[in-house]
């Protein structure tokens, strides 16, 4: 098994965010541990916010069509979708964060990957599809929100930790799903103290996949 370039790759420490130089041949390890979707109403915290979209199913046509990996295994439409579910169990564990924006990160920050390998500049790409989206009337948001997100969208391939809570929420969520390809997680690169004591544990995570789907999903982030 030693030369099995995939095998080897399992529970290592991850050293950055992402697994960026791995391939879908990576992918073999058998979760021990599916998180359920927290149900509507955990990640509830105080008034529920107002959407930044007018019309989902055209953001997510937007977004969808504007992909560019989508058949991708490790950072496809699955990975953006076990992303939301990190992030309503980090809402879930009361960490607090702008809900409307970590749902939107969820779904773009991998959306402009060219490739499964490093892609550095695939966080500035999605920060660009972003302001796309706002200028088309898709996504209607704040100047200042928009940055905080124009940060976390663009940022979030460096390995970098953040002490704003929605960015560090939107981060972690993201190297939650880490273990999809077998990597242990290294508290180290993470901002929450939810994500840090998840990070600690011995299995590496797996977030349930498929449904429900992207309006159920924001009707749990309480949207
Ligand atoms: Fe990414
Ligand atoms: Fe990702």
């Amino acid at each position: 098994m030693g030369t099995d370039p995939g095998h080897s790759a399992l529970n290592r420490r991850a050293p950055i965010g992402e697994p960026d130089e791995l391939t879908a041949k990576a992918v073999r390890h058998v979760p021990t541990h599916i998180a359920a979707v927290p149900s509507r109403g955990r990640a509830e915290a105080g008034p529920a916010p107002a959407a930044l979209w007018h019309d989902l199913d055209e953001l997510l046509e937007a977004v969808y069509s504007s992909a560019t990996k989508l058949g991708s295994a490790i950072h496809g439409p699955e990975h953006w979708h076990s992303v939301a579910v990190a992030a309503l169990h980090l809402l879930a564990a009361g960490e607090p964060a702008d809900r409307p924006l970590v749902f939107v990160f969820a779904l773009l920050h991998d959306a402009r990957r060219l490739d499964d390998g490093a892609d550095p500049e695939h966080g500035p790409r999605a920060a660009e599809l972003l302001h796309r989206l706002r200028e088309h009337g898709l996504l209607d948001m704040p100047d200042l929100r928009a940055a905080h997100l124009d940060e976390a969208l663009r940022a979030h391939t460096r390995g970098e930790v953040s002490e704003n809570p929605t960015i560090a929420l939107c981060w972690d969520a993201d190297r939650l799903d880490i273990g999809r390809v077998g990597y242990a997680l290294d508290p180290a690169f993470f901002s929450t103290a939810t994500g840090r004591t998840l990070a600690a544990g011995d299995e590496p995570l797996r977030w349930a996949q498929g449904p429900p789907d992207w309006h159920e999903l924001a009707r749990r982030f309480g949207i």
